[in-house]
């Protein structure tokens, strides 16, 4: 073990605005190297500003983030747009809510997997390489499958791929910003487990973010509840389960189907 393996992989402590309106509140996170930790919140509350303030991307949206983000120890705020993509798809990875939205419906699966190796690669990679990295995610490694276009795959199919897509090149973190919410709930069930697989053989740290506190449940180490802008409650599922300690989580829970609750 080094100095490295205590440096937690992301940690931070931020506000956002858009304009004059803040909605973030100074909401603080640690994500240490490996663990799963879930981000819930209803619709509204923040959840993609928050991801998009940590992945550098909130400026596109016309937000400020004012505060730290450190990434295995490096503070990415005042970093320029240059050195801030040599980490995105690198260091960190994201995988968006749903393919439609994300990926060109035109474009094959083989040019979606060549065009984000490229982005941090210099060398060229194998069709081997692509294969393997399909069956990772549980699609076809074949070559009839790599000229598949992205728009003809199910949703199930496409979220697989971007899930392949934000993995390529092992980052230490995931940030998932709901990527199940598009999927029926078999799908649902089976990408999570891929989730927690992934994170078990690669050992990647995720931040699964959802509106859904009983999908993420029993994926994560520790759930933080985000409400209005801010983290009110913070703790491993089983305890939020049982005695919810802000007003808000209980309201979250009671409203849970009954007998649903994982065993503790
Ligand atoms: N570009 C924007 N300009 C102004 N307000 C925004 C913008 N994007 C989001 N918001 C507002 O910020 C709040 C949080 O939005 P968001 O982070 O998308 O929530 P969530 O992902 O939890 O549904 C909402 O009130 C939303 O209306
Ligand atoms: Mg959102």
């Amino acid at each position: 073990m080094n100095a490295s393996t205590t440096t937690p992989v992301l940690e931070y402590c931020f506000t956002a605005r858009y304009g004059k309106r803040e909605v973030l509140h100074q909401v603080a996170g640690v994500i240490q190297a490996g663990e799963i930790v879930s981000l819930v919140g209803l619709s509204g509350s923040g959840k993609s500003t928050l991801a998009l303030s940590l992945m550098g991307l909130l400026g596109y949206r016309g937000g400020i983030v004012t505060g730290s983000v450190r990434l295995e120890g490096r503070e990415l705020t005042g970093l320029s747009g240059a050195e801030m993509r040599k980490l995105r798809g690198k260091r960190i990875g994201y995988v968006p809510q749903s393919p439609a939205a994300a990926l060109n419906a035109k474009l094959r699966v083989r040019t979606l997997l060549e065009e984000t190796w490229k982005a941090h690669a210099t060398t060229n990679a194998s069709a081997e390489d692509f294969a393997a990295l399909l069956e990772s995610v549980q699609l076809p490694g074949t070559p009839d499958f790599l000229q598949r276009r992205s728009g003809e795959l199910s949703t199930g199919q496409g979220q697989r791929l971007l899930i392949a897509l934000a993995i390529m090149h092992k980052p230490a973190l995931l940030l998932a910003d709901e990527p199940t919410s598009a999927l029926d709930a078999i799908t649902q069930a089976a990408i999570l487990r891929l989730f927690g697989e992934l994170n078990q053989r690669l050992g990647t740290a995720i931040l699964f973010i959802s509106h859904d506190l009983l999908s993420v449940a029993t994926l994560s180490r520790r759930v933080d509840i985000l409400h209005e802008g801010r983290v009110v409650e913070s703790g491993p599922p089983a305890r939020i389960f049982r005695e919810p300690a802000h007003p808000f989580t209980r309201e979250l829970v009671a409203a849970l189907p009954r007998n649903a609750f994982p065993e503790a």
